[in-house]
């Protein structure tokens, strides 16, 4: 459930506050987030654990605004990052670094010391190089690196090919018969101490079976490990609850952790860490864009809209479903089946194909579950400036990052004499 929802004179709110009246004041298109739905969220999944011992560490790459990151700081929560850049940002929000866990298949040297000296609670350990470059630079700086091997437990999520993760030939984790030589390495390591086994089987899942299914094998290999005399503190199982786009019904967070706990329950004492990205922000957003022309033609309608590839780019990059819908119905206007599409120049630049809508030049439209992998894939394709994002906790509105403006487009660049 979320909080952007039709109020009886049949206008498109966000908690208290009418969308045409954020689109007034700061402009389209604009990005606009429900504090009160991403709180009700990052709850969900809190709630769901329970009293087992547990971290909800949200996905920084699904929304990494400084005030999201805030907002879920001040609730608890810990961090999933991948980068030094998402670190940097969680540290800026007032997260802490010891909720941190540090995902990513790429992490380079300077990251990984960034890292261990701000204190990050654990690196997932996607590959053996990278286990040996951890415990190296580990070593330089006379620092013990928490780890946790990132196993792919080879098990069919069932998602888009490419946000699929847990499969062999996808590039992410180590597989899972190997694991077991990986952490004997790492034990072997001083300045190494393993704390976790994690893994992460794909995103939007809208099934509980995979997740049980990789859970399943990650449970095996840590019997494996304790017989070794490796002992598992914690189990990271990722992200990649889906959410509805169009009209799927994914497990709600309550039913995915009571499935998980129900497999935990001879195990009290090992930590669940959840990784939810999507789940948190996806429907705590939504991207706001007026209709700048209709253009019929022979073979299709065109809603051109101020909103772009370049602001979302999920439907272009995955040919994701989101839905869009004008948000104020009591417009008389002629229904037609709209591609809706913005001004860049390329064909893929869509955001939603044969969509029923009854609109006008105009109108404002609402690009729903624009939350998550929004804004933040957004780029300054065709020097389109970035678009402002909103807050809006109760009947308040706040500007969380203004729109760009043209000087900011080439901020570091230089004219030649
Ligand atoms: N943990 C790891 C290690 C991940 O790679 C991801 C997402 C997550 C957690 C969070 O997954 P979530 O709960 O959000 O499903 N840009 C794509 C999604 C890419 C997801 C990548 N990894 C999209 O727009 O659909």
């Amino acid at each position: 459930m979320d909080h952007f929802n039709f109020q009886e004179n049949g206008q498109l709110f966000a908690e208290q506050v009418p969308v045409s009246a954020i689109a007034d004041t700061y402009g389209t298109p604009c990005y606009v987030y429900s504090r009160a739905t991403l709180e009700r969220h990052w709850k969900a999944f809190d709630d769901a654990a329970g009293d087992h011992p547990h971290l909800v560490c949200y996905a920084v790459k699904a929304n990494s605004n400084l005030a999201i990151l805030s907002i879920l700081a001040k609730l608890g929560s810990g961090f999933d990052i991948v980068s030094g850049g998402e670190l940097a940002r969680v540290l800026e929000a007032g997260g802490e670094p010891a909720k941190v866990v540090f995902s990513g298949v790429g992490k380079t040297v300077e990251e990984i010391e960034y890292a261990l000296e701000a204190g990050v609670g654990c690196f997932n350990v996607e590959s053996e190089p990278e286990l040996h470059r951890i415990a190296k630079v580990a070593e330089r700086l006379n620092k013990v690196a928490r780890i946790s091997v990132r196993v792919n437990p080879d098990v069919d999520a069932g998602t888009h090919p490419y946000i699929s993760t847990g499969l062999k030939e996808n590039k992410f984790g180590i597989a899972i018969e190997q694991a077991p030589a990986v952490y004997q390495q790492a034990a072997a390591y001083p300045q190494l101490k393993i704390v976790g086994v994690d893994c992460h089987i794909g995103s939007q899942l809208t099934e509980i079976a995979p997740f049980i299914e990789a859970l399943e094998r990650l449970l095996v290999l840590i019997d494996q490990l304790a017989e070794q005399g490796i002992v598992i503190e914690h189990l990271d199982v990722g992200g990649g609850l889906g959410v509805p786009y169009d009209g799927e019904e994914p497990p709600l967070p309550s039913e995915y952790a009571a499935a998980l706990r129900q497999r935990l329950q001879d195990r009290p004492n090992l930590k669940l860490i959840f990784e939810p990205g999507r789940a948190i922000a996806a429907n705590a957003g939504i991207l706001l864009t007026k209709v700048e022309f209709l253009k019929p033609t022979e073979a299709k309608h065109f809603a051109i809209v101020d909103a772009a590839m370049n602001d979302l780019i999920r439907p272009a990059l995955y040919s994701a479903y989101q839905a869009i819908e004008a948000t104020d119905r009591n417009l008389q206007r002629e229904t037609a089946v709209y591609d809706v599409v913005g001004p860049v120049c390329e064909t893929g630049d869509f955001l939603g194909k044969n969509r029923e809508l009854a609109i006008a030049e105009g109108d404002l439209l609402a690009v729903r579950s624009a939350g998550a992998y929004g804004f933040c894939m957004s780029s300054n394709y065709n020097s389109r400036p970035r678009p402002a994002e909103i807050l809006v906790d109760d009947d308040e509105t706040i500007e969380i990052r203004r729109r760009e403006t043209f000087a900011e487009l080439w901020k570091g660049e230089v004219v030649l004499p």
